[in-house]
């Protein structure tokens, strides 16, 4: 939560108009009743940023990125909620309330400081000592695997020196204190109360955010050991699903289609071999706030993981999460070479080149993988082989894209097409009836977000909607946080008479992520002409409660209420809810 009160939050967004405050950074035209202007968080040629000057609220239909004046300045800043709110109270010459929450502010933003500051002396430390007779091992190792010096400099490569506690003294004696040492991660104290390096003797790649600090580092053991990769904590600076490797390097490349590998050395060998525009997921398992990241920089990103198993499962995985951010997917495997570090040694920067340009759809490749687990000899496998086909394509948008990928699949793997064509039929009248204003929103797995999107559409367009609903269905059957937040939220503006309007329910959210995310659900969502809301509200209600009862069920199987939990999801489809009842 916020660190002021609600009525100064209030004061502060009325007291700055939103289309004053982003006119002041980004050139606006006016076009019918909002603004646009070319969206200042992505590359554009064509304008897609809207600002509504009567919803109080801006959207991007390009990056997807939204949200009210805080939210603007939070992102265009790069400012924390209440640093954002402090640049708009000055900016209208508003005296916000000193107080002890304020002091922490200045004390946690003196903090980052430091740690910014420890995390450039660590790097040039670790980089001296590369060039020093000390790093020989690492400079040998480096020599090895073909790392050039330029390159070297370029990333700021360095080495942690066997004495365990150099990087300790050399921070001690700049004059930081133990404590904020501490914070960084790159030291740690020992019961005994001795002060240790976490890295020693290892090869240092400094991890760069996109404003060029250095926020952390991942260390390789030279030789054999464990673990092979050993990275920075998270800290007050370091968020590990918030950063990506070389970021720094792709976003300034200009390039929109980023290259995305699992290792370090993968990216540093691609960078090297001339392609900048590729990023490495920090040891963590690639999630969505990393796609989020992706999709600010980058339209389409081309998979290219190690080509075993582990590598195939991760590219699996990652499909869905860049799929909903909105990104173009291909995906590529190297041959004859374990990862990309190995294959352009082997086979040059120009192989490597030519290797790109044979990345492929994303669903020809998920195809190619599902086939792999059945026999098509055998009738039955054909037919769950099918069935797995029609659940693919019929989470494609564009009945033209689906029809082609029909063909295409249906070529490659000789099931029959009108088979499929039945199956995915079947599949899309499971999905309710909401329409969606804009082609760039993706439909999730069986539309389920869609269902929820529309049923907080349905509950903010009138309070008739919230007594019919609120008695129906709870703010907990919307499972995924966000929609819980958001119904818990409105249901208690509605019972408190409280006015429910976008603008109250924007403004409730205080990050860029959470705010982009109810902007663009308003934004995209359509309205129902009155003689079809009523069905369509039923149907979003039954899809919602019955993922409800799927996750109760699937949570644990061995929950004694069980057959009760499976009673209540058949009791779903025989609810209906009807206006007359209002
Ligand atoms: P890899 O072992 O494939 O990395 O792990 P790599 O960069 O190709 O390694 P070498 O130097 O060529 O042998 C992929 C990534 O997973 C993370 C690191 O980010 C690594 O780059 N990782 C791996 C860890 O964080 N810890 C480990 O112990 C291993
Ligand atoms: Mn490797």
């Amino acid at each position: 939560m916020s660190y002021y009160p609600r009525e100064v939050i209030d004061d502060i967004r009325s007291g700055n108009d939103i289309v004053d405050v982003v006119g002041q950074y980004v050139k606006l035209k006016r076009s019918g009743s909002s603004y646009v202007g070319l969206c200042p968080f992505h590359n554009e040629k064509t304008p897609s940023f809207h600002v509504n000057q009567d919803g109080q609220y801006f959207h991007c239909f390009g990056c997807g990125v939204g949200g009210d004046v805080i939210g603007f300045m939070m992102k265009y800043g790069n400012y924390s909620y209440p640093d954002a709110l402090k640049v708009l109270a000055e900016r209208i010459n508003y005296i916000l309330p000193e107080g002890e929450m304020s002091a922490d502010i200045v004390k946690k933003r003196e903090l980052k400081q430091n740690l910014y500051e420890i995390h450039k002396i660590a790097a040039r430390f670790y980089y001296e000592q590369l060039m020093s007779d000390n790093g020989k091992i690492a400079a040998e190792y480096l020599d090895k695997r073909e790392v050039k010096l330029g390159i070297r400099r370029k990333f700021g490569l360095g080495y942690s020196p066997v004495a365990k506690g150099a990087l300790y003294e050399n921070l001690k004696s700049k004059g930081f204190s133990e404590d904020t040492i501490l914070k960084s991660g790159l030291v740690y104290k020992r019961d005994n109360g001795a002060y240790y390096d976490k890295f020693f003797n290892r090869l240092m790649f400094p991890i760069i955010d996109v404003y060029g600090n250095i926020i952390g580092f991942g260390g390789r053991v030279l030789g054999d050991g464990q673990p092979k990769y050993l990275n920075s904590p998270e800290t007050e600076i370091f968020n590990k699903s918030r950063n990506l490797y070389n970021l720094n390097n792709a976003k300034a490349s200009k390039i929109r289609e980023f290259i995305l590998v699992e290792g370090y050395m993968d990216a540093i060998a691609i960078y090297q071999a001339g392609f900048h525009n590729v990023v490495a997921s920090l040891g963590t398992a690639f999630n969505e706030n990393h796609a989020k990241v992706l999709k600010s920089y980058a339209d389409s990103v081309i998979l290219l993981f190690d080509s075993d198993e582990a590598g195939v499962k991760a590219v699996l995985r990652a499909i869905p999460v860049l799929e909903n951010a909105g990104l173009k997917i291909k995906v590529l495997q190297v041959h004859d070479a374990k990862d990309p570090d190995e294959f352009i040694k082997r086979f040059g920067a120009a192989e490597f080149g030519e290797l790109l340009k044979t990345a492929k759809n994303h669903i020809i490749f998920q195809a190619e993988q599902l086939q792999k687990k059945y026999d098509l000899e055998i009738l039955d496998d054909k037919i769950a082989f099918s069935k797995d086909i029609a659940k693919l394509l019929s989470n494609i948008e564009s009945s033209i894209e689906t029809d082609a990928y029909l063909k295409e699949v249906s070529k490659m793997t000789d099931i029959d097409l009108p088979a499929i064509q039945d199956e995915i039929a079947k599949l899309n009248n499971g999905v309710a009836v909401v329409r969606m204003a804009s082609k760039g929103s993706k439909i999730n797995k069986n539309g389920i977000d869609e269902a929820r999107s529309g049923l907080i559409s349905i509950l903010v367009s009138n309070k008739v909607y919230y007594d019919l609903l609120s008695k129906h269905i709870k703010p907990e059957e919307f499972v995924d946080d966000f929609y819980v937040k958001t119904v818990s939220y409105i249901y208690s503006l509605y019972s408190q008479d409280k006015p429910v309007n976008k603008e109250s329910i924007i403004g409730y959210f205080e990050t860029v992520e959470e705010q982009s995310r109810i902007t663009k659900l308003f934004v995209r969502q359509v309205g129902y002409i009155d003689d079809e809301i009523e069905k369509a509200m039923n149907d979003l209600v039954r899809k919602v409660k019955e993922a409800y009862y799927d996750k109760m069920i699937s949570d644990d199987y061995s929950n004694p209420e069980l057959p009760k939990l499976m009673e209540m999801k058949r009791n779903v489809s025989k609810l209906y809810i009807s206006l007359s009842d209002g």
